[in-house]
């Protein structure tokens, strides 16, 4: 059979490792994939650089419109991230027939739905594995080896710097922005990288899986976004003394009132596996109704990873390229005709239990003010802490743990809990969820 021949676009960590990778393992590549797969042309910013040592005989060009354009090409590899010129480029290469694979998770959150009608119509394949969860395949996972359950919830840790900064915090109390600076140096970040702590990368990822998940359209805008700037040391620690770990997590849960989108920092039990995930490891676990919890663990970012799912991805395409476009694994999973518009839950209509912490007047009655608004909003509490203050401080720190309650309650109970004269500061609160199968 005729080689496959691919365009890269993007020569950065992803894009060199890529073609490394499709270098260095091309026998063992061909033998799975049935034919040669080759990157004949290239484009990055800077062509002078050249190609990377040992990626053979790859043209290089600053314009990628030309790769694109290039009548040889059969698939475009999209390694040059953010929303344009990803857009464009991707879309003219579908427009020509080309198929794509890229790892542009924001790309797809954003622009995917309009992205996959143009694919279904040309008949081409779009794929995008390394963009959740680097090289873990969790896509391929859930779309076609979860496809005979009904998914029910998924759950979490899709952003390696975001968890690399909160391992680091807790295990050496290391400062978040010296973290954040090694995350960075070691390729893990994005280029911006507050698309890292303010949850959006995150974000864009449980946008994707919820809706290969549950069959609904891309979006990304619907997603509740919480990021760990605001997570202090204090609360790791109070977390650990409670039994929980503190992360990072992205929730999609499917309840009869509709669908659960969310990105914040979670206390989860520490006895959890999924809790034990530290570093930039990243790990996605799914209940579906006949398997029941399933996890998915591996590295969530970096080149080599990465680009593990964007090969796997290429020689995907390359087995399907001869196929008839209607009998390939539909883009989102679902056949496109079946994708259902579920309304997604505002955040104030979630149901989950909480973590508060808040600095109180050390005298009696002062527990008795705030449970009795707790009381008011029918919120249970599962475990109180008091902190001894030290000697001298009249001000105790208080810690609870509540049941599930639907978060407008809990919004109204720490606001009036705020204004009691016997609190100070704010409020700190932050979402508990068990992952234990309800
Ligand atoms: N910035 C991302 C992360 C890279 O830290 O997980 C992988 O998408």
């Amino acid at each position: 059979m005729k080689p496959v021949k691919l365009g890269l676009l993007g020569v950065g960590t992803v894009g060199a490792s890529t073609a490394l990778v499709l270098k260095n393992n091309a026998a063992e590549i061909a033998r799975r994939a049935g034919r040669q797969i080759q990157i004949i042309q290239a484009a990055r910013r800077s062509p002078a650089s050249g190609m990377p040592d040992g990626c053979g005989d790859i043209s290089l060009t600053g314009d990628p419109f030309e790769v694109v354009d290039n009548p040889e090409i059969d698939v475009v590899i999209e390694l040059i991230g953010g929303y344009q010129p990803a857009r464009e480029l991707v879309l003219r290469a579908i427009e020509l027939g080309k198929h794509v694979v890229t790892a542009n998770k924001a790309l797809i959150a954003l622009h995917g739905n309009e992205i996959f009608a143009a694919a279904q119509e040309k008949g081409v394949n779009v794929v995008f594995e390394a963009a959740v969860a680097g090289g873990i395949p969790i896509i391929k996972s859930i779309r076609e080896g979860l496809a005979g359950n009904h998914i029910e919830w998924l759950a979490g840790i899709i952003n390696g710097t975001g968890n690399f900064i909160l391992t680091e915090m807790r295990d050496k109390g290391r400062d978040f922005d010296d973290v954040l600076r090694e995350a960075q140096a070691l390729g893990y970040a994005e280029a911006d990288p507050t698309f890292d702590v303010e949850g959006i990368d995150a974000a864009h990822k449980l946008c994707i899986l919820s809706s290969i998940a549950f069959g609904i359209p891309l979006q990304f805008d619907a997603v509740y976004t919480e990021g760990i700037a605001g997570i202090s040391t204090e609360d790791v620690v109070y977390a650990g003394e409670l039994g929980y770990r503190i992360k990072h997590l992205g929730v999609a849960r499917r309840t009869g009132q509709g669908i659960e989108m969310r990105v914040h920092p979670t206390l989860i039990p520490e006895k959890r596996l999924i809790a034990n995930v530290d570093g930039v490891m990243n790990a996605v676990l799914v209940q579906a109704d006949k398997l029941g919890p399933s996890l998915y663990y591996g590295a969530g970012a970096g080149a080599d990873p990465t680009a593990s799912a964007v090969v796997a991805d290429i020689i995907d395409v390359a087995r399907t390229i001869t196929t008839d476009a209607q009998n390939r694994v539909p883009h989102l999973a679902f056949q496109p005709d079946q994708i259902v518009d579920i309304p997604i839950l505002p955040i104030t209509e979630v149901h989950t239990a909480y973590y508060l912490r808040m600095r109180v007047d050390d005298r009696p009655g002062v527990m008795a003010e705030i449970t009795r608004i707790m009381g008011d909003q029918h919120i249970s509490i599962e475990a109180i802490l008091q902190k001894e203050p030290e000697t001298g401080v009249t001000r105790a720190t208080i810690i609870m743990l509540t049941q599930k309650i639907r978060e407008q309650q809990m919004v109204e109970a720490i606001d009036a809990i705020a204004r009691l004269d016997v609190v100070h500061g704010d409020v700190h609160r932050i979402r508990v969820e068990t992952l234990d199968g309800d």
